[in-house]
């Protein structure tokens, strides 16, 4: 029997297992996917102690993923080392290998809808975690990233890192409209729209021809991707750059190919 698991705090609403068991299942592995709740302070203790028990890959989510790019016994792989911050653990032959698959999930979520990042003018509201991850993967892929934040510091002071892969400028939230126009893709990646219906970008700031996507996932369609839509933009939602973070975690632990539309369909079954 695989095990495959999550730390974090709190882990019990996490979605993983049940998109994670589906591929399982699929594929006829006999494999089990755990929650485990970590406390601050006791990260490294449980990754030592999940090496020792033999468990086969984790998953790290909040508060720990910065704590976990930080320690010495991970060797950061790609471009976790850049952003740091940490969501995939290897247990490898030559030891404990640290990923970032949020970024790689974000970037592939939007070449599932045959959105090409090169050469693109992308706008980001935010300036989080989820934010740090988005903007150095599309910026390391060719895309021109423009960080606009409400503490607008944060905006200024993540652009200056991202500048190291790519080309990154930092705005206030308050140049929204002139930003937008001058963009091809809009990301959301801000809580902002999470269990409510509200949206930091007036629908009248939106275009058919504009790609819109937002990291908020419950609900699937939130209050900016139903003004994207119903202006004809293209939009894509939350749940899929969780899928395509799964998917790849799967691909690190396995060496196999995800099916990526049975994590979809689980995904959005538990989500509904
Ligand atoms: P995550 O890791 O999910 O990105 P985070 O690190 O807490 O979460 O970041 C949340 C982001 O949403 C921040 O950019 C935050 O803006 P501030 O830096 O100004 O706090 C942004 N955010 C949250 N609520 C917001 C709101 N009501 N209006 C504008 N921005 C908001």
């Amino acid at each position: 029997m695989d095990v495959y698991g999550l730390i974090g705090y709190p882990v019990k609403h996490s979605l993983s297992p049940s998109m994670h068991e589906a591929v399982y299942e699929e594929l006829g592995m006999e494999a089990k996917f755990c929650l485990f709740p970590v406390e601050k302070g006791r990260v490294e203790e449980a990754i030592e102690g999940a090496q020792a028990l033999g468990i086969d890959g984790l998953n790290v989510t909040i508060p720990h993923k910065k704590t976990v790019a930080n320690l010495d016994i991970v060797t950061l792989q790609g471009i976790a080392e850049k952003i740091g911050a940490v969501n995939v653990l290897d247990f490898t032959e030559n030891g404990i290998e640290g990923y970032n698959t949020d970024a790689l999930g974000a970037l592939k979520a939007l070449k599932s809808r045959d959105v090409e990042v090169k050469g693109k003018e992308v706008l980001l509201i935010g300036a989080g975690g989820a934010s740090t991850a988005i903007s150095f993967q599309l910026a390391s892929e060719g895309g021109r990233i423009k960080i606009a934040n409400r503490t607008e510091e944060k905006a200024y002071k993540l652009a200056e890192k991202v500048s190291n892969v790519g080309k990154a400028e930092g705005y206030p939230l308050e140049n929204l409209e002139e930003l937008i126009d001058k963009s091809d893709i809009l990301i959301n990646a801000t809580s902002v729209g999470m269990e409510e219906d509200r949206s930091l970008v007036p629908k009248e700031f939106l275009r058919s021809d504009l790609m819109v996507f937002d990291v908020v996932y419950t609900p699937l369609e939130t209050r900016l991707l139903k003004d994207a839509r119903s202006v004809g933009a293209k939009t894509v939602d939350g749940a899929w750059m969780l899928v395509y973070q799964g998917a790849e975690a799967f691909e690190i632990w396995t060496g196999e190919e995800a099916p990526v539309n049975r994590m979809n369909k689980a995904l959005r079954e538990k989500l509904r």
